[in-house]
């Protein structure tokens, strides 16, 4: 970094907040997923004022800023492509207020989703997103890029539950936008245009987050396929039940066969296993929630459909299903995760093509996901030291890509678009629909210094 800029951000920051040692450059070089580069330098910050001296001085001078929560974005968001300077906001992890009576809480962007969920828990309430990685994951990095996770299928993402935020802007203006009050329609909704936005188009230094009252009853079942579109053909019609589980995820063979050599839990090793949940205040309601559920499992062919019988087991079933990413990940050198959404309808046609295209490009895709709200994980598990498989990953995935959009679906349902479904957001976006985008990049940050590269913004 430039001597002078970095005297600059020093002045800035503090000495102990900048760094650009070559070992913290190479850890800034990642996030979770299969991308990296070296930034030049990364402060701390503390305040949304070192966020905005700091934005003014890159805009000035035209270099790259990359905020960055935990790094635990699979896509590639928090990556330094262009170098520059990353912004790391975890130091920012102060709760600011709990107000059950307004029914929201008041977050800085550092504040790790399982400490929030810890700290609600004491009042009983909980919000409600739960991603995979909660217990390391910031709530900035969930804003940034609309995080969700198992609970999608009844309570939705992210993005359902923010009323407000306080974002720096590429030139510095610190904005409120939003408000603490449980709706509004005052002005054009700047809160939902920066949940999801990936860091291109400001640094959230506040969150006004809505919260939801923890339900103290759950009932966890299990059904095993001997045919993963049956499976798929269950999940499409729980609707017809007249009930929304909680949670309702599905696990594909090689998933089932990655957990239970990682795990005591002894999955039966079947082609497809749907997890449920109901959710409610009495193990009546939620059992008779369960049993509507069931009779559906039962009308699809489910072999094996039992109740957990313990709140022990069921934590057990939820762990093992979150560490799909990471038992995966041990089979080949490289993964990639996909998180395609399709209409509920379409689920089983997207196993089905799943299958077809792993088959085609002979490259292994294990399946787990949401099913529950048509979000599906074909996770890629291939040696990406072999020029061949990374071909057949390639053309595999473009594939996938393709499908989805065909079946009305979209790219991606929880994780982002980032640097890996980039080149792939002319599919499912319009000309008009692109070029609004890019317009509204170009208004905010006319010199595109926020996490440029990313989204396909840059043409
Ligand atoms: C999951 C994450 C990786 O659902 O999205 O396991
Ligand atoms: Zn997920």
């Amino acid at each position: 970094m430039d001597e002078k800029i970095k005297q600059a951000l020093i002045d800035i920051v503090g000495e102990d907040n900048y760094t650009d040692s070559l070992i913290d450059m190479v850890s800034y070089s990642y996030d979770a997923s299969e991308y990296s580069q070296r930034p030049s330098c990364a402060v701390w910050v503390e305040t949304a004022e070192h966020v905005s001296n700091i934005l003014k001085l890159a805009n000035r001078e035209h270099i790259p800023v990359v905020p960055r929560g935990a790094g635990t974005g699979l896509t590639g968001t928090a990556t330094p492509v262009r170098g520059g300077i990353v912004l790391d906001l975890s130091r920012m992890n102060k709760i600011i207020k709990i107000s059950i009576e307004d029914r929201l809480a008041i977050v800085q962007p550092g504040v790790v989703y399982a400490d929030l969920e810890k700290a609600l828990a004491h009042y009983g309430f909980f919000f409600p997103p739960d991603p995979a990685s909660g217990t390391v994951c910031t709530l900035g990095g969930n804003v940034a890029t609309n995080a969700g996770g198992v609970k999608g299928a009844k309570y939705g993402t992210t993005r359902d539950y923010v009323l407000g935020l306080q974002v720096v802007l590429p030139d510095g203006r610190i904005m409120r936008t939003g408000s603490r009050t449980m709706k509004s329609v005052s002005g054009y909704d700047l809160t939902k245009l920066f949940v999801g936005s990936e860091g291109t188009l400001g640094v959230v230094t506040e969150i006004i987050l809505k919260i939801n009252p923890k339900t103290t009853a759950a009932t966890t079942s299990m059904a095993t396929f001997d045919n993963l579109e049956d499976a798929g053909r269950a999940v499409s019609q729980i609707m017809y039940s007249g009930i929304i589980p909680s949670v309702l995820e599905i696990l594909g063979r090689d998933t089932i066969m990655a957990i239970n050599q990682n795990t005591d839990l002894d999955l039966p090793e079947v082609d497809a296993i749907l997890l449920a949940e109901t959710d409610g205040y009495t193990t009546g309601e939620t059992d008779f929630q369960m049993e509507k559920i069931m009779e559906v499992f039962k009308k699809n062919n489910a072999g094996e459909v039992k109740k957990a019988k313990s709140q022990e087991e069921a934590s057990e079933l939820w762990v093992a299903r979150k560490s799909a990413y990471a038992v995966l990940s041990r089979i080949k050198t490289h993964v990639v995760l996909e998180d395609v959404t399709v209409p509920m309808a379409k689920i089983a046609d997207l196993l089905k093509g799943i299958k077809a295209i792993s088959k085609k490009h002979n490259i292994m895709i294990a399946t787990y996901g949401h099913a529950g709200d048509g979000n599906l994980h074909p996770q890629f598990v291939y040696d990406g030291y072999d020029p061949e498989q990374v071909k057949s990953k390639g053309a595999a995935s473009a594939e996938l890509f393709q499908l989805t959009v065909d079946l009305g679906g979209t790219l991606t349902g929880e994780h982002g678009i980032g640097l890996q479904k980039a080149p792939f957001m002319t599919l499912e976006h319009d000309p008009a629909a692109m070029n609004v985008m890019r317009g509204i990049k170009r208004l905010l940050d006319p010199n595109n210094i926020l996490n440029p590269g990313k989204m396909a913004l840059d043409k």
